[in-house]
This record gives structure tokens, C-alpha cells and sequence, in this order.
């Protein structure tokens, strides 16, 4: 299967956001900007919306990747997408209409994601695979940054990897939630791509040298993962 080397994703949630501009410039090495919106309702928690997207969208160059934990994503993504996002993962979970919702970001000239708690199966993805850009696999339950990677995630990615060769398509794969540069190694072994982290890089001190500590940890996994195939 194709490769797409390692890509990592800041989230901002765990940045300082009485300086957000300059924690965005200190991540400009990075592939995407990973931004948690959070409802209340779906996720225990309420981070920031779609104003505060646009603001985000015009200090920064990096795409912007927008996680929708939200109940009604079917509503609210418009206002995700006219705000600029160029990315949007959406729950498959807050839906019954998970096709609608791609798309309607495809409409919008942006790429589309479908994310899943760790307590769904990822064969609940098999008919969105020819449709999607990305999927996310979520390592942690959605709502807080910080907590621990919830090692079953390893085995679902391999389990997706199957999935997708298949059905011989390769959106990417995004893991989310207690990522860093210690485990960075192994969740690209088991087939991510992209690496979302928020904790283990706005909590360190330089957040430009803990973004490449994630990715060169991430290559590390890639080689390994390139041996095996
Ligand atoms: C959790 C969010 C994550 C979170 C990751 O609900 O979706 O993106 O910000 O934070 P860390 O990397 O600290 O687990
Ligand atoms: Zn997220």
C-alpha cells in the first residue's frame, strides 16, 4: 500500500490561548493544525467554535484539520467550512447520515474525515472507505487532552489496514489522543499516518523541537513498518 510518510497535527486545544498567534507560528513545521471543537453534548467538555476557526485560519499558513465532537454535525459543518476549514472529521457515531456529511465538505472543496470513539469497531467504516480522505481513529475517550493512549488502538489500525487494502483504497489514517514521541514509533508502525498531538507538544517548553521529536520517532516507525511490507 502506498505511503505517505508522517505527518503531525498539533492540537490546539492544549495550547496557551492568551498567545495563540504565537504558538501557531511555533508550529509552522507542522502538516496540519488540529482543531478540537467541542459541544458539551457529545463530549463532556466545550472548547471553540467556528469564529475563533476564522481568526485561527488567518495567522497561520498550515491547513487547519477541524475534529467536530459534536452531536449534530450534519448542522454544523457548514459553518466549519465557510470559516475555512480544510479538513473536517466528523463522528460516525452523532449520525445517521454519514454520507450526507462527506459530502457536503466535498461540496465545499474540502477534505473529508470520518472519526470513531475507541469503542467502535472500525468494520462501522467500511462503506465510508471509497468515500474519505482521512480516518480517525480516536486513542483516547474524545473530550480532554492529556489522557492516556489506550493501546487496542494498535490492533484496530492493523485491522484497518486490511480493510482498506481490500477494498484497494488509502485515505489517510489519523490517530488522536496520548500521542508523543514515546509512542510515536509504534502508532506509524501500525499504519497512522498522520499523529495528532496536543499535550506532548504545547506542553513542552520549544514546540517546534517537540513537533519534529514526534515526526522523526514517527519515521522510525515508517521504516520498521517498510520492512514488513
Ligand atoms: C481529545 C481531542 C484530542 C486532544 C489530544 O478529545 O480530540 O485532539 O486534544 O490531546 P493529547 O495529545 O494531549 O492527548
Ligand atoms: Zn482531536
Amino acid at each position: 500500500m502506498e505511503d505517505k510518510g508522517v505527518l503531525v497535527a498539533p492540537s490546539v486545544l492544549s495550547a496557551d490561548f492568551t498567545r495563540l498567534g504565537q504558538e501557531l507560528d511555533d508550529i509552522a513545521t507542522a502538516d496540519y493544525v488540529h482543531y478540537d471543537v467541542m459541544d458539551g453534548h457529545f463530549v463532556p467538555n466545550l472548547s471553540f467554535g467556528p469564529g475563533i476557526l476564522r481568526a485561527v485560519k488567518g495567522a497561520t499558513q498550515v491547513p487547519v484539520d477541524v475534529h467536530l465532537m459534536v452531536s449534530n454535525p450534519d448542522e454544523v459543518v457548514p459553518q466549519y467550512l465557510d470559516a475555512g476549514a480544510d479538513m473536517v472529521s466528523f463522528h460516525l457515531e452523532a449520525t445517521a447520515h454519514a454520507n450526507r456529511v462527506v459530502q457536503a465538505i466535498h461540496a465545499a472543496g474540502a477534505k473529508a474525515a470520518v472519526a470513531i470513539c475507541p469503542a467502535t469497531p472500525v468494520c462501522m467504516l467500511e462503506d465510508l472507505l471509497d468515500d474519505v480522505d482521512m480516518v480517525l481513529l480516536m486513542s483516547v475517550n474524545p473530550g480532554f487532552g492529556g489522557q492516556s493512549f489506550i493501546p487496542g488502538t494498535l490492533r484496530k489500525l492493523r485491522q484497518l489496514q486490511g480493510l482498506l487494502a481490500a477494498h484497494g483504497v488509502a485515505p489517510l489514517l489519523e490517530v488522536d489522543g496520548g500521542i508523543s514521541a514515546m509512542n510515536a514509533a509504534q502508532v506509524v508502525e501500525a499504519g497512522a499516518d498522520v499523529l495528532v498531538a496536543g499535550s506532548a507538544v504545547f506542553g513542552k517548553e520549544d514546540r517546534t523541537a517537540a513537533v519534529e521529536a514526534i515526526r522523526s520517532e514517527g519515521l522510525r516507525g515508517l521504516a520498521r513498518r517498510r520492512t514488513q511490507a
